[in-house]
């Protein structure tokens, strides 16, 4: 932090003109977090940190933060605490990788401990949950047995969840055991939580490049994607190409390998800012999108990876279906890609002030993990080829405000809010002023209903963020 600095100076944006931020990170906060992460070996709080650096609400590094650095530098691979936010790199023209194992136990004193899982189903939030999605897709086991599936982005928020998942069905359910290929470059995900085994083969690679594998593939699940405004600002390029180029290769794929469905994560980003006329938003609204926006790079990436899977239906016959999310959220979410949820219980646990953007009038609809991956499974298993769904939990359509003075009620202390200017563009001008889905064309096709009120669901979330002392 910039030591001579007032922490309420604003700083502004020299280009647009615009005021960034006014809010700066106390360098008490800085000093606690350094704490914990060296005692810990914990990445949570250096990944915050790090967060901060890329949004400019830390200017330079102090004594505390080189401290940090230092300490992330002496890690070994595998170690909890190893991934920091990727720097970005030059496209290589690598050949495919094998399959690699999952990296070394972690050797730190106070790491996790792992169980059959991997390493964060440690989680007992995250083994309910898991125990919990399998049950709500009983009488779809069959479709699961002796299958192979592809997954991309296998190691981000919405992948993981996926991956214990078939661990799990592998391991107390099917005796036709589901084989898996999981492919993710780690652009976002945490390196450390990869999980394979005999039937789940990891293989990092870049959806962007073409894939060739002599396995068969039954499902294709095209989940890779830079979901995060604070990612895809910093990596524009690799958003559009992923959603873009990495659906064409993976559409390939599924032509080549005649695959039994295909199901590309798109996004509620599609409908960009809606006209309220049309909120809650059904599918068959075109929406209000920005082409030229700070959040065009992912929005519209969407919408034409949309429109590719809707070619390759109709010119190929790829069974494909196409999942708009509206704002996930759970256990094993990101605690430092300023998604709101993990922001405020990130605060809130840290019992500092969640900040809010101006006066946090802006709604969005929050849709628990197990909810959303329930619904994903039933599309992709699914006959709606060449139909796109919302997925998400309509109630409750909840402003910023009410979600962070919900966050603070689920603390035993009190914890203040505080409005902050939007510290990017990308929240200030062009944050969607209305989020929540019309979900009945997914009820009718495929019976889900939301099981998780958002109390049930942030109650899990803090539990989670608990468990390991974000
Ligand atoms: N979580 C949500 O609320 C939400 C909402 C709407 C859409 N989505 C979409 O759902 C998908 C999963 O979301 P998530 O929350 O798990 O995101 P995430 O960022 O946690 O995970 C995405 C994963 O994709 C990987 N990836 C990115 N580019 C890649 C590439 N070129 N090759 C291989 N791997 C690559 C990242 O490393 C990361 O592990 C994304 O496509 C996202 O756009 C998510």
């Amino acid at each position: 932090m910039a030591k001579n600095k007032k922490s309420e100076d604003p700083k502004q944006d020299k280009g647009s003109g615009t005021k960034l931020i006014s809010m700066r990170i106390p360098k008490e906060t800085i000093s606690k977090l350094r704490k914990v992460a060296e005692k810990k070996g914990d990445m949570g709080y250096q990944q915050v940190i790090k967060s901060y650096i890329n949004l400019g609400l830390i200017d330079e590094l102090d004594d505390d933060l080189k401290a940090v650095q230092t300490a992330l530098a002496k890690q070994q691979p595998g170690q909890a605490s190893t991934v920091a936010i990727p720097q970005k790199q030059e496209p290589k023209a690598e050949p495919l990788q094998s399959p690699v194992k999952s990296p070394a136990k972690p050797k730190t004193a106070g790491a996790p401990k792992r169980n059959s899982l991997g390493e964060l189903a440690t989680s007992k939030v995250i083994t309910e949950d898991i125990k919990e999605l399998a049950k709500s897709l009983d009488g779809y086991y069959h479709l699961f047995a002796g299958k192979t599936f592809l997954i991309t982005g296998a190691f981000g928020f919405l992948g993981r969840y996926m991956v214990f998942l078939l661990k799990y069905l592998n391991e107390n359910v099917l005796s036709r055991k589901a084989k898996a290929l999981l492919l993710d470059n780690f652009v976002t995900g945490y390196e450390q939580r990869v999980i394979s085994d005999e039937n789940l083969a990891f293989y990092r690679a870049d959806v962007v490049k073409p894939f060739s594998t002599d396995e068969p593939i039954d499902y294709l699940i095209h989940a890779a994607g830079i979901a995060s405004p604070v990612y895809y600002t910093k990596y524009p390029i690799e958003t559009m190409d992923v959603g873009t180029l990495g659906t064409r290769n993976m559409l390939e794929l599924a032509r080549i390998k005649n695959v039994k469905s295909f199901l590309f994560t798109s996004s509620s980003e599609v409908y960009g800012d809606p006209d309220p006329k049309h909120v809650p938003t059904k599918e068959d609204y075109y929406g209000n999108v920005s082409i030229l926006g700070p959040r065009s790079c992912y929005d519209e990436s969407k919408r034409f990876g949309e429109t590719m899977c809707m070619t390759y239906w109709k010119v190929f016959n790829v069974p494909v279906k196409m999942v708009r999310p509206f704002n996930v959220y759970g256990p094993g979410i990101r605690p430092d890609d300023y998604r709101v949820l993990p922001n405020f219980i990130e605060h809130a646990l840290r019992k500092e002030p969640l900040p809010i953007h101006g006066e946090g009038k802006n709604t969005r609809s929050f849709c628990y993990i197990n909810d959303a991956l329930e619904a994903l499974f039933k599309v992709l298993f699914s006959k709606a080829n060449g139909e796109a769904f919302n997925i998400g939990n309509p109630a409750p359509e909840i402003s910023v405000k009410d979600l962070g003075a919900m966050v603070a009620e689920f603390m035993p202390y009190k914890v203040d809010v505080v409005n902050i200017d939007p510290p990017h563009t990308v929240y200030a001008s062009a944050d969607p002023k209305r989020r929540c889905p019309d979900i009945s064309k997914l009820t009718k096709v495929t019976g889900f209903k939301p099981r998780y009120p958002l109390e049930e669901g942030l109650v899990r979330t803090i539990k989670w963020f608990r468990e390991f002392n974000f």
